[in-house]
C-alpha cells in the first residue's frame, strides 16, 4: 500500500489519480483533497471525478482506495504527496505572472501539511514553480531531500517526443535532459541529447534544433492555445514518475527542481538538475555540461533567484 495525497484535485490532480489507479504495479491509496467549495458543488469535477475513479477501481477489481476530503488532515500518514493546489496559468500570462496569486494559496496548504504528513516525499507542480518549490520548503519543514519540484520531466518529455518526430525515430531511442528554471531561461542540455546513441546534432540541421528548443520552451503555452487550459495529463504523468522513482525506489537519475547543496557552485536555493531519486529522498547529481550550456544554466539560476527574491518581497 502506498499511500499518497493529492493537494488540489483539479486537471491535474485528477489525471494523477487515474494514473496512479491504473497501475498495477502499485496499490495505491489516494488522499484527494480540494477546497469544500470545490468538493461540494453540484455540479463538481471534483465529486464527479472521484465517483468515475470509484468505479474504476471497481472494474479494474484492485486494491486500489480513493477518498475525496476537504480535510488536510486526512494526509496524515501520506508516503507522498503531489501538489498541485493553486491557479493554473492563461495563454496571455507567463508563469511567473502567478506568484501573487498563488503564494497565499501555497503558504496557508503547506504550513499545514507538514504538521500532518512530516514523512512524505513532497512533489510541487504549482507554478511559478521553481519559487513555489521554495516556499513549500520554508512552511513544510521537511528535510530537503523530501521536497521537490516537477518541471524538468514534464520539460525533458517535451525534448524527446520533439527529437522523436524530428527524427522518427520512437521515443523509447531518444535520451534527452531540460535543465534549469521552469520558465523560458529552461536549458534544453544538446549535449546529452541522443537518438539511439547518436548525439541528435548529427541528425538534425541547426534550424531544425532551434525550431526544437522554441518549441520545448513554449510548450506549455502551445498546449494552453490547443485545448484552452493548462497541460494536465501531462504534467500529471510526469508527477507521478517522480512519486513512482520515490516509493519503488528505483534511484532513477530524473530532471528536477531539487535544493543544491554545492553542485554546479550554487547552495541553499532550488534550482532544475539531474537528481536521483529513491526511498532516501531526492539528491542532485551534477552532469557534465558544455561552457554554453552551463552559461545558460547560470542565467537559469539567475532568473530563478528573480523569482524567490519577489516570493521574499511579498513576505
Ligand atoms: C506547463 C505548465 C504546467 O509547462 O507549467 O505546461
Amino acid at each position: 500500500m502506498a499511500r499518497i495525497g493529492l493537494v488540489g484535485f483539479g486537471g491535474i490532480g485528477i489525471e494523477a489519480a487515474k494514473a496512479l489507479v491504473t497501475d498495477t504495479s502499485l496499490t495505491a491509496e489516494l488522499i484527494a483533497f480540494d477546497r469544500k467549495e470545490a468538493v461540494e458543488a453540484v455540479p463538481s469535477a471534483q465529486a464527479g471525478a472521484y465517483e468515475e475513479i470509484l468505479d474504476a477501481i471497481g472494474i479494474l477489481g484492485t486494491g486500489a482506495s480513493i477518498k475525496l476530503t476537504s480535510s488536510l488532515e486526512d494526509l496524515e500518514g501520506c508516503d507522498a504527496i503531489i501538489f498541485t493546489a493553486g491557479i493554473p496559468r492563461q495563454a496571455n500570462q507567463n508563469r511567473a505572472d502567478l506568484i501573487g496569486v498563488n503564494i497565499p494559496i501555497v503558504g496557508a496548504l503547506t504550513k499545514h501539511i507538514g504538521k500532518v504528513a512530516p514523512n512524505a516525499f513532497f512533489v510541487m507542480v504549482t507554478n511559478p514553480l521553481d519559487a513555489m518549490v521554495e516556499l513549500a520548503y520554508r512552511n513544510l519543514g521537511l528535510p530537503a531531500s523530501h521536497v521537490v519540484g516537477q518541471a524538468g520531466v514534464l520539460d525533458t518529455g517535451r525534448f524527446t517526443i520533439q527529437a522523436a518526430l524530428a527524427t522518427g525515430r520512437p521515443a523509447s531511442q531518444v535520451d534527452t535532459l531540460v535543465l534549469g528554471g521552469h520558465g523560458p531561461t529552461m536549458v534544453p542540455v544538446y549535449s546529452a541529447a541522443k537518438v539511439a546513441y547518436k548525439p541528435l546534432d548529427q541528425w538534425l540541421n541547426a534550424a531544425e534544433l532551434t525550431r526544437i528548443t522554441d518549441e520545448v520552451k513554449d510548450r506549455g503555452r502551445t498546449i494552453i492555445k490547443r485545448q484552452g487550459r493548462s497541460a494536465t495529463f501531462s504534467t500529471a504523468i510526469a508527477s507521478v514518475k517522480m512519486v513512482k522513482a520515490y516509493l519503488s525506489d528505483t534511484q532513477a537519475i530524473l530532471p528536477a527542481c531539487t535544493r543544491l547543496n554545492g553542485e554546479y557552485g550554487y547552495s541553499g536555493l532550488f534550482a532544475g538538475v539531474a537528481t536521483r531519486i529513491g526511498r532516501n529522498g531526492a539528491s542532485p547529481v551534477e552532469v557534465p555540461l558544455t561552457e554554453t550550456e552551463r552559461a545558460a544554466f547560470d542565467a537559469s539560476v539567475r532568473a530563478v533567484k528573480e523569482e524567490v527574491a519577489e516570493l521574499n518581497a511579498a513576505g
